[in-house]
């Protein structure tokens, strides 16, 4: 996970949607104030018994689509690993993930970032990344299972370079997915909006949802 560390710095303040080893692991790392928080009152209380000596690690049960209980722009970053899949697989899944999004996007600071750790590949999560309301200048990276080998004669690239996409935030045409168990991380930070006058942002439709 060293690419985390890239833009991460320790007196951040972090908003997890519990990512359970990565936060032990941040706090580890020097990060001082690292909320989590997850829906389920079980994986809270879990964690919270299990982390009681860390004192950077703090926990709470609440659902991402409503966390009217931390003030605007309050957090440096949000790293989500798997919640928004999970939205994406229940009822109202454009309504649910719009609303966590919309959350997301109030609580960062000017120039936070919002890391998406998903199974969902651009054309699935672009869709709802690119709405005008967050203004998100979004960068892809793709990271093979662990312990994945290249098939010989593939690219040499690091997965620590971020992915060439399209003007649609959309992966290029001949570009070869490896390891289909890859998962796919969007750094999207959140800018002004001059910075993204420019860029293309394109409806979500039924076959994205
Ligand atoms: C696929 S698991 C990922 C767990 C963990 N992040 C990991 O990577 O190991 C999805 C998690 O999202 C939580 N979740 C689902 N809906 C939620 C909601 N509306 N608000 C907050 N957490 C939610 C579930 O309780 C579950 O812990």
């Amino acid at each position: 996970m060293g690419f985390l560390v890239q833009f991460l710095i320790m007196e951040y303040l972090m908003l997890v949607l519990l990512v359970l080893v990565m936060s032990e692991d941040m706090a580890k790392d020097g990060y001082e104030d690292i909320m989590n928080i997850d829906v389920s009152s079980v994986a809270i209380d879990l964690m919270k018994k299990k982390y009681d000596h860390v004192p950077q690690l703090k926990y709470m049960e609440m659902d991402v689509r409503d966390m009217s209980f931390f003030p605007d722009e309050s957090f440096d970053g949000v790293i989500d690993k798997g919640t928004l899949d999970s939205l994406m697989c229940g009822t109202d899944a454009p309504i649910s993930a719009a609303q966590m999004l919309g959350e997301v996007s109030r609580l960062l600071k000017p120039g936070g970032i919002y890391m998406l750790i998903t199974y969902g590949d651009p054309s699935v999560r672009m869709p709802h990344l690119s709405r005008p309301a967050y203004s998100w200048k979004t960068v892809l990276y793709i990271i093979p299972r662990p312990g994945f080998e290249k098939p010989a004669g593939s690219s040499t690239k690091s997965n620590l370079e971020p992915i060439p996409t399209t003007d649609k935030g959309l992966l290029p045409p001949d570009y070869v997915l490896e390891d289909p168990d890859s998962h796919f991380i969007y750094v999207c930070k959140k800018t002004d909006d001059t910075e993204l006058s420019n860029a293309t942002v394109y409806p979500l439709k039924a076959d994205v949802l």
